[in-house]
Order: structure tokens, then sequence, then C-alpha cells
């Protein structure tokens, strides 16, 4: 029997994936050491490996097939545009993409005029407002803080995360329109959903039970 490989978020995620997990049987007690600086954690019982990977990098090693099986939020899978299949919504991690900024920013998106929109998910907003809303915007790719985009004007509104909302209502801005609601979300590479179909369908079975129990 050849490993299955999970590549799982760094951080959060990875944790309450793991808890999950192991509500299901499926533990990996090398993870657990708190000081270890390996990379890749072996379960040689059940032929599993993990390894943990940044958000933006798991839809990468799913897709070439370096994992199976993936953990990751649905910001992360939408943006990155992948060739794989997402097969199971974990329900944790859950938040909301939404176009943020001053409550004046609200009637320049009614009115398709021609403004910036600062974000960290260019693919994601290039989408809602060119595809969806055909309002022809400028997008400012930033890696952070975004919310400090509107505040020091380079740009009227953002596309971004809300989780509590507590990050916008302190810096007075608010939501102006949601683009979609986001949770962490499994993702299976093609090939391996065909080549190790029975071991992947009773992974996500037994994960879609402990949902079911929660
Ligand atoms: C995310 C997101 C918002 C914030 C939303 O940022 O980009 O800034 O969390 O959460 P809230 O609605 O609960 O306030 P993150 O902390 O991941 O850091 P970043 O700004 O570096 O992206």
């Amino acid at each position: 029997m050849r490993y299955l490989t999970f590549a799982l978020t760094k951080g959060r995620l990875a944790k309450q994936t793991l808890e999950l997990l192991e509500k299901t049987g499926i533990t990996c007690e090398e993870m657990k050491d708190p000081d270890t600086r390996r990379l890749i954690f072996v379960n040689e019982e059940l032929k599993l490996k993990f390894f943990l990977a940044k958000g933006p990098d798991v839809p990468t090693y799913v897709e070439y097939g370096a994992a199976d099986i993936g953990v990751v939020g649905k910001d992360t899978i939408d943006e990155e545009g992948r060739k794989l299949y997402e097969v199971l919504d974990l329900g944790f991690g859950k938040c909301r993409m939404c176009v943020c900024g001053p409550a004046e920013a609200g009637e320049l998106l009614k009115h398709q005029e021609q403004i910036r929109v600062a974000t960290k998910y260019p693919h994601i907003a290039s989408e809602y407002f060119h595809d969806k809303k055909h309002q022809t915007v400028e997008i400012i790719k930033l890696n952070g803080s975004i919310e400090l985009a509107p505040l020091v004007g380079l740009a009227e509104v953002i596309v971004d995360i809300v989780e509590t909302g507590s990050t916008l209502r302190e810096n007075g801005l608010e939501v102006l329109e949601e683009i979609c609601p986001l949770s962490a979300r499994v993702v299976v590479n093609r090939v391996s959903m065909q080549m190790e179909s029975q071991r992947i369908t009773k992974i996500l079975n037994d994960l879609k039970e402990v949902l079911q129990e929660r």
C-alpha cells in the first residue's frame, strides 16, 4: 500500500483539521511535538503522511500530486484556481469575502464608477467586479493589512475576508457588498481520486460522519 499524503494549511486550520481527523481515528503523534522542526510526519500503521504548508501553496501541492488530499480555505481555492476536486466543506474557519470601505464608498459601487480596489485576492476581485458586476476597476494587489488602503487613500474600497468584523469597525469601515461565504474545504488530486478512490472515499465518509455528529 502506498502512502496517502495530506497537505494542511499551517496554523489554526491545521490544528482544527487534526482534531477532526483524530475523531475519525486518524492520528499523527509526531505532529504533536511543539518543538519539532520536521516538515513531514508519518503514520506508518495507516500509511499516511502529513505536511504543513502556506495556504496558497496547498492547492499547488495537490494539483501536482505531491499531496493527494489538502485542507485549505475556500478563499485560497478560488484565488489559486488550480485543477483539483473540492470535495468537502469542513464547516470551520467560517468567514465571508466582502467588498468593504467607508460608508460613502457605497455610492461608487452603485454607479459603476472607475475606482481602485485593494486586495490580497486579485483574481476573486477581478471575477467579481469585471465578470459579475461588469464594473471597470483598477485592482491593486497587497499582501496584508488590507484595511489600511482606504484609510490612506490608496484605494476607495477593498476586497477582503471578514470574520468577526472587528478590524473593519475599529477602522471606521464597513461591509458594502458580500461576495461569498468561506470556510475550510477538503481538496483532492484528480488522479488520486481515481487511483486511491477507496481509501479517499473512506476518509471523506468518516469525516462527514464526525461532522454530522457535531
Ligand atoms: C484577516 C483579514 C482581515 C481580518 C478580518 O487578516 O484580512 O484583516 O482578518 O477579521 P475580523 O473580521 O475578525 O476582524 P489577517 O489577520 O489574516 O492578517 P492580514 O491583514 O495580514 O491579512
